[in-house]
């Protein structure tokens, strides 16, 4: 298929370019644009957003026309799916869904702007591991783009844009006048055989890309930004997904760039799906009021086997940082670093075992978490205020972590204690400045990282295309 369009391509350039009576013929090509991209998977048919009434003014709203698109293709999802292109323009929308054996490819100069209008987000039930909105008791607005119990979609481009125009949700949050929980960028749900990749995502109300009871899920060459004081605009969220690769991420952002999560206290205890097989490698994060990489706080189904490869920060609140409660109950167990050079950070190493916020009183206080098996290797820090900040639970330690190659060194305003280490334990080696008594225990040279990739590490994408 795509070696077919390329010779045709060719043949044609070449007779255009020979033979001066096909002038039209030879002027259409040279308008043509042919694209290639790396996807999961190519499809059969293309069509473009103006093929369906879309306007680019960035005036109209083009809610119905994505939802018409994506509507007419998914009757090609069976006969080899098909590619929606988003050409360059202003496409203003409100809140639409993908389909299966779907890409949805935003084209360089194209921008999917948000519409700031909260009637273009349909409210929408809780998510089950919740119980409840994550800003209030009340439902959630729609995501700006959403899917349920997919397989294989993508959503990429040539560095296309997707601009949430957050400013007016931030606002609202702000003064407490939401009664509903902001809509996320882009949420998948209950879906399989996911990418993301390609883009600008920018100024998302909230959460900028959110996978959440999904799979086999790759998010890369993405680049993240809002105003460092917006509120919650955490990068990227995967939330009871198992086999996760996240690379090649740049966020600047005011929350985590990337936080693991699953579930909220009782509800996700019930639900009990775990986020686990997560690798996040090369991301490049810088978010004064988050951390590079949060664990929970909300993780009640359960976090294990994530691993961290390659991490660079610039002026952030802390590295990898680990959030829970009593009231959470599961784990957060073999957690791998391999390579975090940090700039100017607040607390290189920080776990909280009271971080508190329950969706309700019904929580169960006696469920507590198991935080076990934590290695962190080959850190280099600058200009950093405390090293260690690390608290558990009393009564419930947490326990097995591993620290090795670590060498922090401190800025001008560097706390008075560098560590403050309670209820915790572990091991630790060639850590400068030395760690706090409980892990001073001489360790292995070389904290553990897994040999082995997780599924989704090995998975090739293929060459795909379209001409418009
Ligand atoms: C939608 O799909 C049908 C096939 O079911 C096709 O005939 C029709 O032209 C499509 N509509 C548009 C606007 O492309
Ligand atoms: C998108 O899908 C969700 C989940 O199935 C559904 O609740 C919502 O109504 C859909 N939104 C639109 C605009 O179709
Ligand atoms: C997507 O990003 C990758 C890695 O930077 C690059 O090789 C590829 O050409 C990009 N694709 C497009 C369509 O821009
Ligand atoms: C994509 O666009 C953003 C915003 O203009 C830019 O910062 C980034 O470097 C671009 N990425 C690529 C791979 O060109
Ligand atoms: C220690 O960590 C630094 C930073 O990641 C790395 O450059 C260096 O090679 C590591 N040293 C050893 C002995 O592994
Ligand atoms: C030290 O840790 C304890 C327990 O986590 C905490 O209550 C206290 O505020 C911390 N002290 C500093 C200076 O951060």
């Amino acid at each position: 298929m795509v070696f077919y369009q390329r010779s045709t391509l060719a043949t044609l350039l070449f007779l255009g370019l020979i033979r001066f009576s096909v002038v039209e013929c030879r002027r259409n090509l040279l308008l043509e644009s042919y694209v290639t991209y790396p996807a999961i998977n190519c499809r059969k048919h293309t069509a473009l957003l103006t093929d369906f009434g879309g306007n680019g003014d960035g005036i109209a709203s083009n809610t119905a026309v994505f939802q018409a698109a994506v509507q007419n293709l998914s009757q090609v999802a069976d006969d080899g799916g098909a590619q929606l292109i988003v050409p360059p323009g202003k496409w203003l929308t409100g809140s639409f869904n993908l389909t299966s054996h779907f890409t949805l490819f935003i084209q360089s100069g194209a921008i999917i702007l948000a519409s700031q209008d909260a009637g273009e987000y349909p409210l929408v039930e809780p998510l089950p591991s919740y119980g409840q909105g994550r800003d209030g008791p009340g439902g959630r607005f729609s995501s700006l783009i959403g899917g349920s119990h997919l397989t294989d979609v993508v959503v990429t481009g040539d560095n296309g844009t997707i601009d949430g125009q957050g400013s007016v949700w931030w606002k609202k949050f702000n003064r407490k006048k939401l009664r509903n929980t902001r809509p996320y960028l882009i949420e998948l749900m209950y879906s399989n055989q996911v990418q993301i990749s390609n883009l600008t995502l920018i100024d998302s109300p909230s959460w900028f890309v959110h996978p959440v009871y999904s799979s086999d899920i790759i998010i890369q060459d993405i680049t993240i930004r809002a105003p460092v004081d917006s509120p919650n605009t955490d990068g990227i969220n995967p939330d009871s997904c198992n086999n996760v690769k996240i690379q090649d991420v740049n966020v600047v952002s005011g929350d985590d760039c990337v936080a693991v999560k699953s579930g909220w206290d009782e509800y996700g205890i019930q639900l009990g799906l775990p986020t686990e097989r997560v690798i996040i490698r090369r991301l490049i994060c810088n978010s004064p009021n988050g951390a590079v990489i949060a664990l929970g706080s909300e993780m009640p189904g359960g976090i294990r086997n994530v691993r961290a490869e390659d991490i660079t920060a610039i002026n952030s609140q802390s590295g990898i940082r680990i959030k829970t409660s009593p009231g959470r109950g599961a784990y957060i167990t073999d957690i791998f670093v391999d390579g975090m050079n940090l700039q100017s950070i607040d607390c290189v190493f920080w776990t909280t075992g009271s971080h508190g916020e329950h969706p309700d009183l019904s929580y169960d206080a006696k469920a507590l978490p198991v935080i076990d098996r934590i290695n962190y290797r080959n850190v280099v820090a600058e200009d950093v205020k405390m090293v260690g900040n690390m608290g558990g639970i009393d009564g419930d330690p947490f326990t097995g972590f591993c620290l090795s190659n670590v060498t922090i060194g401190f800025g001008t305003q560097q706390e008075n204690l560098v560590w403050n280490c309670t209820d915790v334990s572990g091991v630790s080696s060639n850590v400068i400045p030395e760690p706090c008594d409980v892990l001073a225990e001489k360790g292995p040279s070389d904290c553990e990282y897994p040999p082995d990739p997780i599924p989704i590490d090995i998975v090739e994408l293929k060459s795909c295309s379209f001409s418009t």
